[in-house]
């Protein structure tokens, strides 16, 4: 079965988020935040704040449903991504993440992400160094872009990682110049996967069901990562599944979503400290509103509120008698209208 992950969003996709999105299905695996490492063997605590999921193994870290959940490292030092990829691995980790393509500019300059994409040596280096350190039973993966500068030199990126042992290669469909602006370049990452004897993971661009199965066309690649289209529209992964599956499906409604964003506004409230209150759920509102008329509404209403009450009020006055009802997907609940 064709599989898809939540990738990884720093400062978005927590482990409140994982919950809730791999608890509403449709997603088989996730990446935490990155992990930044330097040169020292990070203490436990540091992975548990990233990944709790490390706390409740019963065999690998997985989100209360059950869901795998990788831990992912940045940083440009072959030993010390090795030694921590080992000790987290050690910890129960699902799979050892390498990040090879985070742009941003603080990121780059302590040399981690994606200007490491300039060397492919150096990719090579960190993947074989983690590969030959962590356990052989746990997967090490890694996520590239196409290049840094221009997207020239993706199968030598590519092709590097894969000799360098890395069981799985996620390949975000840009170069580090392209930022986020489409169009990704899936047929790239085609090329890739024709060359390549790993799984090789599309990932850029999946807003709905028509653009999984071009990404799917245009790579030939079986398995995808979806991040802002599983935040825009949470239960993307079930419109795929069901239309895999020849299923009819009935989306959610944005009250339902509304909901959901409700009891991650909850879970969160008190992981942060009272002056960011807020800040998640207008982060996730900002992707929502991309896909719910609903949310955009929603945002403008909470977006200048700081204090609990004031946004409590927000809530109430949109959901008002489902304000405390658990959400409950199928199409029992698809008939609320918005
Ligand atoms: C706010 C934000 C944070 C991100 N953080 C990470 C990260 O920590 N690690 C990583 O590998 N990629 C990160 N990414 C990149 C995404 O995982 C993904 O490759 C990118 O958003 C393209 O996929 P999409 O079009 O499905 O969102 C981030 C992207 C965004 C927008």
């Amino acid at each position: 079965m064709p599989q898809i992950a939540l990738a990884p969003m720093e400062g978005v996709v927590d482990y409140p988020l994982r919950t809730l999105l791999t608890r509403l299905g449709g997603i088989d695996s996730c990446v935490t935040e990155f992990v930044r490492v330097t040169n020292l063997t990070l203490p436990r605590k540091v992975f548990t704040r990233l990944c709790p999921e490390l706390l409740a193994i019963k065999d690998i870290s997985r989100t209360p449903s059950g869901t795998p959940v990788a831990v992912q490292l940045l940083g440009g030092n072959p030993e010390w991504i090795a030694r921590n990829g080992r000790k987290v691995a050690q910890l129960g980790a699902a799979a050892v993440d390498i990040n090879f393509g985070c742009p941003a500019k603080t990121v780059n300059r302590h040399d981690g992400g994606a200007c490491l994409l300039q060397t492919p040596e150096r990719v090579y280096n960190i993947i074989k160094a983690t590969r030959d350190l962590v356990p052989a039973d746990t997967p090490v993966s890694a996520k590239i872009r196409l290049g840094y500068s221009d997207r020239k030199p993706y199968l030598e990126i590519a092709q590097a990682a894969a000799e360098a042992g890395a069981n799985r290669l996620t390949v975000h469909a840009r170069s580090k110049a392209d930022g986020y602006r489409p169009p990704a370049y899936w047929d790239c990452v085609g090329h890739i996967n024709s060359l390549l004897n790993i799984p090789v993971v599309v990932n850029g661009d999946i807003w709905s069901v028509a653009d999984y199965q071009r990404a799917r066309a245009e790579s030939g690649c079986t398995d995808v990562m979806i991040g802002r289209g599983l935040l825009s529209c949470p239960d993307l992964g079930l419109q795929i599944k069901a239309s895999l599956a020849g299923q009819q499906y009935q989306p959610l409604t944005w009250l339902q979503v509304a909901a959901l964003v409700r009891e991650h506004y909850e879970v969160s409230k008190p992981l942060f400290p009272k002056k960011y209150l807020g800040n998640r759920l207008k982060q996730w509102l900002a992707h929502l509103k991309r896909h719910y008329p609903g949310a955009q509404l929603f945002f403008d209403k909470v977006k200048t509120l700081r204090t609990e009450a004031e946004i409590d009020a927000c809530f109430h006055a949109l959901l008002g008698p489902y304000l405390h009802e658990p959400y409950l997907p199928g199409p029992s609940t698809a008939a609320r209208s918005d």
